[in-house]
């Protein structure tokens, strides 16, 4: 047992100091990945790091690694982190919360000059959010041997941009990735969803993560004019494409317990009030708890396209982009995380997460856990996005107790 505390206010402070970069109106944060913010995000996060006395390294997907020395600094190192990219409209706390919480546990253990005896290592890995580049977690992927690294730095920006092309502009490409031994891996995060606050429960011990599968789809009709061409003969792909959304929509509900479907791009051309939409592309993203209740959502889905592109006379290209298995965690690490909240006396339950976390990954190539704390009304993926200091402080400190537990 140990008896350090981490420093709930410096946590804080870091956040928000954090969050100015790329801040928006409405309170959130717009922080693409590799972009110039992330950038200024990553430089902010290294001058902590060092100034934390840890040595810093960035691999060939610009992961970061910002690492304390142990006593053994041979074994292992036990590592905890997240990632600072952000949805477009994205909050304060998603991911940021997970690496800046790694950072107060070495900052905690530096000022009690605690001798761990394996390395800790905070990681901020690139691209979690999948929102400019698509997949989502493509550098703890590529870490963790999921992709490969050509396949990585191709991936392009709805500008064509490639992740490859990006890193190198913004100076985070290094070299190497993955291939290494870690002891342990742990991610503290925000719920995003209201399970912790509706049952007043402080952490949630996260005992794995659901499936989840990536679709786009173009649907191509005809362009015409939207006042000469009459109903009966046109090919409108914005029509076939509101029956996907609806059947996306069905299924979700046909599923329960456990679905979730949505539709959250979709991109109309030519965009003009008065032409008949000759093409739509749209995104379908689809998770379940259960990797064969989520292949026969799968089939529910290619049945129901099918149908609404025939419907409206429309040609339809389809493809099932990524594909993430349900991810149980390491009985060991879950069993460290609650045991550590027990020793804090917080309030905590079991959960699944219904995210997708960098932790997902991890737990392919070391044991792996999350631990969750609650966020105000759920709302997550939201400028709004909130979530207490207390809260927050709970969750840094269980990090800390479960990091220890697996040192050594
Ligand atoms: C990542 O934020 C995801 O779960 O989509
Ligand atoms: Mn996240
Ligand atoms: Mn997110």
């Amino acid at each position: 047992m140990h008896n350090l505390e981490i420093n709930g206010q410096r946590l804080w402070d870091s956040l928000m100091e954090m969050a100015k970069i790329g801040a928006t109106e409405k309170g959130g944060v717009r922080r693409l990945a590799l972009t110039d913010v992330d950038r200024e995000a990553r430089d902010l996060f290294v001058r902590w790091c060092e100034d934390a006395g840890c040595a810093v390294s960035v691999d060939a997907m610009g992961n970061i690694f910002a690492r304390r020395p142990g006593r053994d600094d041979s074994a292992p190192p036990v590592m905890a982190g997240s990632h600072l990219d952000s949805q477009p409209t994205g909050g304060k706390f998603d991911g940021a919360y997970g690496v800046l919480a790694a950072l107060e546990v070495v900052r905690t253990l530096n000022d009690a000059a605690y001798e761990t005896s394996a390395p800790i290592e905070v990681a901020a890995w690139t691209n979690e959010e999948g929102s400019r580049f698509a997949p989502a977690m493509i550098g703890s992927g590529t870490f963790a041997g999921i992709f490969g690294l050509d396949y990585a730095h191709r991936c392009a920006d709805p500008d064509g941009l490639t992740l490859g092309a990006e890193l190198q502009r913004i100076g985070y490409k290094g070299d190497g990735c993955g291939g290494r031994p870690v002891g342990a891996y742990f991610e503290a995060h925000i719920e995003q969803g209201p399970i912790l606050e509706a049952e007043e429960k402080t952490i949630g011990v996260v005992t794995g993560a659901q499936a989840q599968r990536w679709y786009e789809i173009t649907l191509t009709g005809q362009e015409s004019h939207a006042g000469p061409t009459p109903m009966e003969v046109r090919r409108d792909a914005l029509l076939g494409a509101a029956a996907v959304v609806q059947a996306v929509n069905r299924i979700g509900h046909e599923f329960q317990p456990g679905a979730c479907a949505t539709v959250g791009m979709l991109e109309v051309l030519p965009n003009s009030r008065n032409v008949i939409p000759g093409q739509v592309f749209l995104t379908v993203d689809f998770r379940h708890p259960d990797d064969g209740r989520l292949a026969a959502m799968d089939k529910a889905l290619r049945r129901a396209d099918d149908e609404a592109a025939a419907a409206a006379g429309l040609e339809m290209e389809f493809k099932q982009i990524w594909q993430c298995a349900a991810t149980p965690f390491d009985t060991a690490c879950v069993d460290a995380v609650r045991a550590a909240a027990k020793a804090s006396d917080f309030s905590h339950r079991d959960i699944i997460s219904g995210a997708g976390h960098d932790a997902v990954y991890m737990a392919t190539v070391t044991p792996t856990a999350m631990i969750f704390v609650p966020c105000e009304g759920g709302i997550s993926h939201n400028e709004i996005e909130n979530a207490t200091p207390e809260d927050l402080t709970a969750g840094c400190q269980v990090l800390l107790g479960a990091v220890l537990a697996k040192d050594g």
